[in-house]
C-alpha cells in the first residue's frame, strides 16, 4: 500500500484545535475499526510544536471533559474515549529506549487500543509501528502539519481529511 499524505497549514492554535477536532470525527467514524484494530497515532516535531495541544483537542473531541495534562513528567495519561483506553504517551524524559519495555508500555499498544505518541523516536526500536503519523512544524508564527497513513486503518482515518494543495484534494 502506497502511503498518503496531506498537508495542511495552521496559521493560529485554533486551527491546531480544529484539526484535532477534525481528527476525532474520523475515530467517531471508524469507532469499529479502531474497537477492533486500535490506532498508533505518532505526533512529530520539536519541543512546543504543537503535539500535545492536538491530542488535547483530538481527546476533548471524543467527549472527554475533564482537564488533559502532557504526561511530560508521568511518561503517559490514560483515558477511556468510544469505550476504548486512549493512552498518550511522551517518551522524551527516556534515557534509554529499554525504559519502554521495563515500563510494560508494550501491554498499552494493541487491538483496541488507541495510542498517540510524543518524542516516539526515544523508545524506538521497542514502539510498535504508526498507522498514522503528524509532524508538526513552525512556519512563520503558526505550523504546517503533515499527516500521513502508513497502514489500511491509518489510510481510512486520513480519507475524510483534506489537505491545503490541489494535490491533496
Ligand atoms: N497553529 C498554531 N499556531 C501558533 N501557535 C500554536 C499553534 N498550535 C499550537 N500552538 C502553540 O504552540 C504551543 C505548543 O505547545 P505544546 O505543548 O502542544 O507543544 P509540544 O509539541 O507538545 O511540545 P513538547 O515537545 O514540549 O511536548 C502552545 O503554546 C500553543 O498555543
Ligand atoms: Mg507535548
Amino acid at each position: 500500500m502506497a502511503n498518503r499524505s496531506i498537508t495542511l497549514t495552521l496559521p493560529h492554535p485554533d486551527d491546531t484545535d480544529r484539526l484535532g477536532a477534525a481528527l476525532g470525527q474520523q475515530f467517531l467514524r471508524h469507532s469499529s475499526l479502531l474497537a477492533s484494530n486500535g490506532l498508533n497515532l505518532r505526533l512529530d516535531g520539536t519541543l512546543g510544536a504543537g503535539k500535545t495541544c492536538l491530542v488535547r483537542s483530538l481527546i476533548r473531541s471524543l467527549g472527554w471533559n475533564g482537564p488533559v495534562k502532557s504526561p511530560t513528567f508521568s511518561l503517559v495519561e490514560s483515558y477511556l474515549l468510544l469505550g476504548n483506553p486512549f493512552n498518550h504517551f511522551d517518551f522524551y524524559r527516556f534515557e534509554d529506549p529499554m525504559e519502554f519495555e521495563d515500563a510494560g508500555f508494550r501491554d498499552l499498544f494493541g487491538p483496541g487500543m488507541i495510542c498517540a505518541t510524543e518524542w516516539t523516536e526515544k523508545a524506538e526500536p521497542f514502539v510498535p509501528a504508526p498507522d498514522l503519523s503528524i509532524s508538526l512544524a513552525h512556519e512563520g508564527l503558526g505550523r504546517r502539519a503533515e499527516l500521513t497513513a502508513h497502514t489500511p486503518a491509518g489510510k481510512a482515518i486520513l480519507s475524510g481529511l483534506h489537505g491545503d494543495g490541489p494535490a491533496d484534494a
